[in-house]
């Protein structure tokens, strides 16, 4: 494909803002050459748009994984992976794990702006409003095995929200409340499955504690225990679930997309965008990566093995925490993570023989040359299970944390789609290498 030709005039592309009109660039393929235009965004990432690719000469195109695919023009996160920068609607996240609340950080993805002090203690008190679910459906809970894992009741429970909130009002102040619905019930949720895996009753939401505290209580208060959310605890829980709040279209919130494309309600967008989440590669990573580092630890702490072992192509294993399909460079959310994990264990006054492998284990593989020569750092799960276990959080709940802090992103992600003027339901091509046409074989010639 040709280098760009000479810009034209620099207009938003198709009216988009934010975005810019740059030139075309030129295909040329058999006896077809054609133009297609090349547009940029606000930091300068350019994109061809391939819309009209098809009509104009019969082809598609292929890119597995889609590492090279946009599918969308967003306005919520930015990600510069070679610089190791994430930003929220511009702020970057340095500064908003720092110094924002989760329910902040919240209303910052949902509504494109940080909250008044005013805006922000009304919607913290819709979400207080709707923290309940519906008493009946604490009946599901039930119905589940006593192992069951806290992310399958969730992701099938949020789908359910939709049978008893049936109705999704779009204009703006009633989405307020099911946006608000979508998080605090997603937290309950969460809560009671864990109290479910534990055979403990449920814990029900106070109304006199915030976002995050009131998770906490809902996870460890008990009728025999007298529990209070310490401010260290409540504080790292924000920070971690802050870092987590969205990542543009990685996916799981290409998932929300893709099914909330075809008009689906917001509960069963997120509640797909749970099962997406849950892998091993993605947000199952943290669990994976505890149990990797106690696998370590048992072998007398033998990293090199792991290191050959994560380098070896037969051999599967993989050094799960590290590596990103857009960080080639450290991801920031790690290197905060890192840090919070220690100031948490020095408050508490407890170490955990866990975090010096890991850190030991970082050390080592970012001096050899294949972690070297193919970017492959810590990643947002290399120190958030850390840091979970640091608070009393078990293994099974980890990636439940990584799925509710999420939430935010992915409703305003599945929002920004829903008010798009140009939305259309998501239909990739393929290319097809089965059998040619055959004629049919009755039952008697079949071998
Ligand atoms: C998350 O997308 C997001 O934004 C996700 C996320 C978010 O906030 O939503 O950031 C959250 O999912 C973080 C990632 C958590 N997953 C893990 O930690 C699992 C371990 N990591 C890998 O499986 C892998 O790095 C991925 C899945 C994260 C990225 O996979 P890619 O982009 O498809 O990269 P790849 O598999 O093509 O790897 C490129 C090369 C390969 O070697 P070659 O074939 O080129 O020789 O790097 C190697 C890979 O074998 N490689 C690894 C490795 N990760 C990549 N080798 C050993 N260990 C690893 N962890």
């Amino acid at each position: 494909m040709a280098k760009p030709s000479s810009p034209q005039s620099h207009s938003n592309y198709q009216g988009i803002p934010g975005t810019k009109l740059l030139g075309n660039a030129r295909l040329t393929f058999e006896d077809k050459e054609i133009d297609l235009p090349v547009f940029e965004g606000t930091e300068g990432d350019r994109a061809v748009d391939i819309s009209q690719l098809r009509a104009m000469t019969g082809l598609v195109t292929f890119d597995n994984g889609f590492g090279n695919t946009g599918s969308c023009i967003s306005s919520i996160t930015y990600i510069n992976g070679e610089k190791g920068i994430l930003r929220y609607r511009g702020y970057d996240i340095e500064d908003l794990a720092r110094n924002c609340k989760f329910v902040e950080v919240a209303y910052l993805l949902l509504e494109g702006k940080l909250p008044t002090e005013k805006e922000l203690g009304e919607f913290s008190s819709y979400l207080n409003e709707h923290a309940l679910i519906h008493e009946d459906m604490t009946h599901f809970f039930t119905g589940y095995p006593r192992n069951a894992h806290p992310m399958a009741i969730l992701a099938a429970t949020i789908a359910s929200l939709s049978t008893f909130y049936p109705e999704l009002e779009d204009e703006h102040e009633n989405f307020k409340i099911t946006t608000a619905r979508m998080l605090s019930k997603a937290r309950t949720i969460a809560a009671f499955s864990y109290k479910k895996s534990r055979g403990e009753p449920f814990v029900y939401p106070r109304y006199d504690l915030s976002y995050c505290a009131n998770f906490l209580n809902m996870m460890f208060a008990s009728s025999i225990r007298n529990y209070e959310p310490t401010p260290l605890l409540v504080k790292a829980l924000n920070l971690v679930m802050v870092l987590h709040a969205d990542h543009e279209q990685n996916c799981s919130t290409s998932t929300v997309r893709m099914v909330g494309s075809g008009r689906v309600n917001l509960y069963a967008a997120i509640s797909s965008g749970m099962a997406a989440l849950w892998g091993p590669l993605h947000g199952g990573a943290s669990q994976h990566v505890l149990e990797m580092l106690e696998r370590i630890r048992q072998d007398d702490c033998n990293y090199k093995k792991y290191i050959e072992m994560a380098k070896d192509k037969k051999d599967p294993f993989r050094m799960m925490g590290f590596g990103h399909r857009i960080y080639k460079n450290y991801d920031p959310r790690a290197r905060i993570l890192k840090e919070t994990c220690d100031e948490v264990l020095d408050e508490l006054k407890h170490t955990d023989p866990l975090v010096d492998i890991a850190k030991r284990l970082e050390e080592i593989a970012l001096r050899d040359d294949y972690f070297v020569e193919k970017k492959l750092y810590p990643n947002v799960d290399f120190y958030s299970g850390l840091l979970y276990r640091a608070m009393g959080i078990p293994l099974n709940m980890m990636v439940v944390m990584f799925a509710i802090a999420r939430i935010p992103g992915q409703v305003a992600q599945w929002h920004e789609e829903a008010l798009d003027p140009n939305w259309k339901i998501w239909r990739p091509r393929q290319i097809y290498s089965g059998e040619s046409r055959r004629e049919f074989l009755p039952m008697e010639q079949r071998v």
